[in-house]
């Protein structure tokens, strides 16, 4: 079979940004860069899942990690611009009846991107951290990080299959979830670690070693 052409745009530069990748993610919004946003329900969803914010679960009598426990520190692992953990942090503080209940990082290799992210976090009050990291190298030992300075609670992502095979991703995930870290994948999932609750419809996906 004849390998598909390449279209190029007017630069010389690749049209389509995601053919080294083996899934072509749904709803990409840019030619340039593997960019997609999560949606506001999506959000919501990934809140109740995490048991953050209002949830049935917790409606019912189940109390959330940050009632047990001091706040969450959420992490969005490829945050982007930050529209996806700003509104997470904002959802789940106005569900806190007056207690700071979550704090994030947001974590990109995309310089421009984070720019942005600590921009609008500051002119929105939200309460959060945003360091450029390409969690592909890990040269910092990013896991060690997240775990010991940050204290992360629940780390949220959203990631092609290509990302998620990686080593240095695949040792960052098994150890955050190893050491109780809440994981919550969006529409990829990494088959070496072990669900333990799903939001089928929103394809959601929970990974949690304590529960
Ligand atoms: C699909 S977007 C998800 C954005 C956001 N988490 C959301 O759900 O709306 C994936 C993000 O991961 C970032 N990313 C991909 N590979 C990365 C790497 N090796 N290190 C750091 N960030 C990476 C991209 O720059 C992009 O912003």
């Amino acid at each position: 079979m004849a390998e598909p052409e390449t279209m190029n745009d007017d630069n010389g530069l690749p049209l389509f940004a995601f053919q080294d990748l083996d899934y072509i993610p749904f709803g990409y919004g840019t030619t340039t860069a593997p960019y997609i946003e999560t949606s506001a329900g999506t959000m919501r969803a990934a809140a109740a899942l995490m048991r953050l914010g209002a949830s049935q679960d917790i409606d019912a009598g189940l109390t959330s990690l940050e009632q047990k426990s001091g706040p969450a520190v959420v992490c969005d692992l490829g945050s982007g611009d930050g529209e996806f953990l700003i509104g997470l942090l904002d959802h789940i503080d106005s569900h806190a009846h007056g207690v700071t209940a979550a704090r994030g990082i947001g974590i990109d290799y995309d310089a421009e991107l984070i720019k942005k992210a600590s921009t609008r976090s500051i002119s929105e009050g939200i309460n959060a951290i945003w360091i450029v990291y390409d969690f592909n190298n890990d040269e910092e030992d990013l896991a060690s990080l997240l775990m010991n300075t940050h204290h992360v609670t629940h780390v949220f992502i959203y990631l092609v299959p290509k990302q998620l095979m990686m080593q240095t991703v695949r040792r960052i995930l098994t150890r955050l979830c190893a050491s109780g870290v809440v994981v919550c994948c969006y529409k990829f999932f990494p088959a070496y670690l072990t669900p333990a609750r799903c939001d089928t419809r929103m394809e959601l996906m929970l990974y949690d070693e304590t529960s």
